[in-house]
């Protein structure tokens, strides 16, 4: 297995010279275009890595699955989609266009932004340090990893530069989406995009949902309604815009992130965890996604 994910990463690195690193925010753009690694964990215990596996990257969007765990641990799965809608977008990320323009008068989906900032409002806790405090936690415990923290210098830059989301998060507190502080639910939702980690801190996050939401020790934290959720959306929505393309190349539940990790799930089987930092126009790990649809081809993991 590991010379299969040598061999694979080698290959694979090349398409990373056709995208770029994400350079919105400032200090997301200090990554090395070329990096790319791989992390496998599998649900009997096995551990393979090759690349650059061991480089710290912040976690961004697909800290979105994690979140919308615990708000639905907190709220319930009625009162989050009621706020939250379950539908691809088909639009950007950051897009702010059909807030306005849908009847639906909710975000489409958890995994865009508007739909993980109001998601992020609805994190428990008497003020946003506990709130993001228990969040964190609730990361440490899913990804198996007591030193995760968030990157001070990228959540500053999420804050100065984030305007769309400043505005979106205001529109969704207009609308009712939003009941609590707007202020405290955006600072939630740029600090869980600084979460820092490696790839293999998001393997165990895919494996976490390919043991169905159940810990290595045995413990379980989701249902198995709450796992299927999660691992849907993913299949739906975790690529954004890219999602169908995505589905059909690689089929494995995934969610990807700005910062080039990508998390995907093999039900059952294994978690992995992807990091190339080298972004294809939807913001999606463009060495990353050719290198899980090899990974995907090889080993049988596509799950239709
Ligand atoms: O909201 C933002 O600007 C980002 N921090 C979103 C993170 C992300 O990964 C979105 N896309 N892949």
């Amino acid at each position: 297995m590991e010379e299969l994910l040598k061999e694979l990463v080698e290959k694979n690195r090349k398409f990373a010279i056709n995208g770029n690193v994400a350079n919105y925010i400032p200090e997301l753009d200090k990554a090395d275009k070329n990096a790319l690694g791989i992390y496998v964990t599998t649900l009997d215990g096995q551990e393979f890595f090759a690349g650059d596996y061991n480089t710290k990257f912040t976690i961004q969007s697909i800290s979105k699955i994690i979140s919308l765990m615990l708000a639905i641990l907190d709220n319930g799965e009625e009162y989050v989609f009621s706020k939250v809608g379950m539908e691809p977008s088909g639009d950007p990320f950051n897009s702010i266009r059909k807030l306005e323009t849908s009847s639906r008068k909710k975000p489409y989906n958890p995994m865009i932004n508007a739909g993980a900032i109001a998601v992020a409002s609805m994190i428990k806790g008497k003020n946003e340090k506990e709130r993001f405090a228990r969040l964190l936690d609730f990361a440490k415990l899913i990804t198996e990893d007591d030193s995760l923290d968030i990157n001070y210098k990228i959540y500053c830059g999420e804050s100065d530069t984030g305007f769309r989301n400043f505005s979106m998060a205001y529109f969704l507190k207009g609308e009712g989406i939003i009941e609590g502080n707007v202020n405290e639910a955006l600072s939630v939702y740029f600090k869980q995009c600084s979460i820092e980690g490696t790839a293999k801190t998001i393997s165990t996050l895919g494996k976490f949902l390919a043991n169905d939401g159940v810990l290595s020790n045995g413990e379980r934290i989701l249902s198995t309604r709450m796992a299927k959720i999660i691992k849907t959306l993913m299949v739906t929505c975790g690529m954004y815009d890219s999602s169908g393309e995505f589905a059909v190349k690689v089929g494995i539940p995934s969610k990807s992130g700005v910062g080039g990790g990508i998390c995907s799930v093999v039900p059952g089987k294994m978690g992995i965890g992807v990091y190339g930092p080298s972004l294809d126009k939807k913001g999606n790990s463009l060495a990353g996604v050719h290198l899980l649809a090899d990974l995907s081809e090889e080993l049988s993991l596509n799950i239709f």
